[in-house]
């Protein structure tokens, strides 16, 4: 009996815990799985959530939406006249310091290897010259047609690429200016489809028309698109809003082979990799993943916002590098399409942190135990281990010994710090490593925020 009870007990917590989160569906095409292996060796790459919402430093698109949420709060009380106030933004953004090689220098200086661009938020505009919808950049009703950089999410990806970066775009699938998505005479209560797409197959059919058109446009006009990162959720077979993405991802692919699509939060095959929102998980999840997150407080551009303290990115990006993700972190340009002095200093630190321990970083593996306290650990397939030490914002000196609990390189291995050139001492006690760290070495560490160390096997040494 109590074997029974045993067994069902074990069922139903496996039950609960599959129906907590749905499978992810492995990749079958070897030019995607190959991409993904290549993505996962880039570790970090830079989000841009930008539109003409900037110019109010308001959330992005969200307070056209009706739900009752904090962000959708709006600066006109009458919901019509806000809408239109909304919508005239495109009136007047004008851009007119938009220097994307300056943005791709100062990322790729950090050590990002991709950026991912808002082509189109939900709010409907595009940062792009499509031909499905006036409601553009590069629309004679918008002041900054007339510059030579007015279609910009070309120019974004073609400063990147130019600095070895990959390009990714950004789609909204939801579209709030489409009248096929809320249509005119209806209200639209909440974030979906405002109209019954059974009863109007035809205005339905216009929208995922409109939507695969605007794909196309972007998997085939802008260069090389390495992944195509869908938001949006809501709009899924599963949530009655199908617009086939079996067709979408087949077109895109044609022009893009390998393409990663990110059909985000819709779990299967179009999911090629999952994307924790402004979170890292407690333990590697096993399947192929990146934590999105704001640098400061929001996606988009807020003046004034709090940016978070170099100590704390670095220390995110070694925990999220340690689970076997990727750091997808996110800036918000200004309505003059500047970014915030306090966003490239911060890249800037990153990129010096990057300099010495990079190493430790790309191409990297994760390997148990991942994290144990204040260590994290990576991998390399030649066996190279790394030990990362996640030092507080005010630790300067290093201690005399660090101490990794639950690790134990092998008899031979030898083990240096990144920066610096000796093997150094280090003994096992139990099941623990203790590194001493000489008395030079203390006073002057090689970089702040995180000391990293390389495990290898002697008669390998580089
Ligand atoms: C959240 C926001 C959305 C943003 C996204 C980026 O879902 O609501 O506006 O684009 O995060 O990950």
């Amino acid at each position: 009996m109590k074997k029974i009870v045993t067994t069902f007990i074990l069922i139903a917590v496996s039950v609960f815990c599959t129906a907590q989160e749905p499978p992810y569906i492995p990749e079958t095409d070897p030019a995607v799985i190959q991409k993904l292996e290549q993505w996962k060796d880039l570790k970090f790459g830079l989000l841009m959530h930008w539109g003409t919402y900037s110019q109010w430093g308001i959330v992005e698109s969200w307070s056209l939406c009706s739900e009752d949420e904090p962000w959708c709060t709006r600066k006109i009380k009458n919901y019509m006249d806000y809408c239109r106030a909304y919508t005239n933004l495109k009136t007047t953004f004008n851009p007119t310091r938009f220097d994307p090689d300056k943005w791709a220098s100062a990322a790729a200086a950090a050590g990002m290897k991709y950026v991912v661009f808002t082509t189109k938020h939900h709010d409907g505009f595009c940062m792009f010259d499509t031909k499905q919808t006036d409601y553009k950049i590069t629309d004679a009703g918008c002041p900054f047609h007339l510059n030579p950089k007015a279609n910009i999410a070309k120019e974004v990806f073609d400063s990147f690429r130019k600095k070895g970066l990959w390009a990714g775009a950004y789609f909204s699938k939801p579209d709030w200016h489409s009248n096929d998505y809320w249509a005119e005479e209806w209200a639209t209560p909440n974030r979906n489809v405002n109209y019954d797409i059974k009863k109007y197959p035809e205005r339905w059919q216009r929208f995922c028309a409109c939507t695969y058109n605007q794909i196309e446009e972007l998997m085939s006009q802008y260069g090389k698109i390495d992944i195509l990162w869908l938001d949006g959720g809501w709009v899924s077979a599963s949530n009655n809003q199908d617009i086939n993405m079996t067709a979408i991802a087949g077109m895109a692919r044609k022009y893009q082979p390998g393409l990663i699509v990110v059909d985000r939060a819709v779990p299967g095959k179009y999911e090629n990799y999952r994307t924790p929102e402004q979170q890292v998980p407690s333990a590697p999840p096993g399947y192929p993943w990146e934590t999105c997150m704001t640098m400061a407080t929001s996606w988009s551009y807020v003046q004034d916002d709090i940016y978070k303290p170099t100590n704390q990115l670095i220390h995110l990006l070694v925990d999220i590098v340690a689970k076997g993700g990727n750091f997808l972190l996110n800036i918000g340009p200004s309505p003059e399409g500047e970014l915030a002095d306090t966003a490239y200093a911060r890249l800037k630190e990153i990129g010096d942190w990057m300099k010495i321990n990079g190493e430790a970083i790309y191409k990297t593996r994760p390997i148990p135990p991942y994290k144990n306290g204040k260590t994290c650990f990576t991998s390399l397939p030649d066996g190279t281990i790394y030990l990362i030490y996640l030092a507080d914002q005010n630790e300067t000196v290093m201690p005399e010994f660090i101490d990794v609990k639950g690790f134990l390189p092998l008899k031979e291995s030898g083990i240096e710090l990144l920066g610096r050139k000796d093997n150094l001492k280090w003994v096992s006690a139990g099941n623990d490593l203790r590194i001493t760290i000489p008395k030079d070495y203390r006073n002057h560490p090689p970089c702040k925020h995180a000391w990293a160390f390389r495990v290898t096997l002697n008669q390998r040494k580089r």
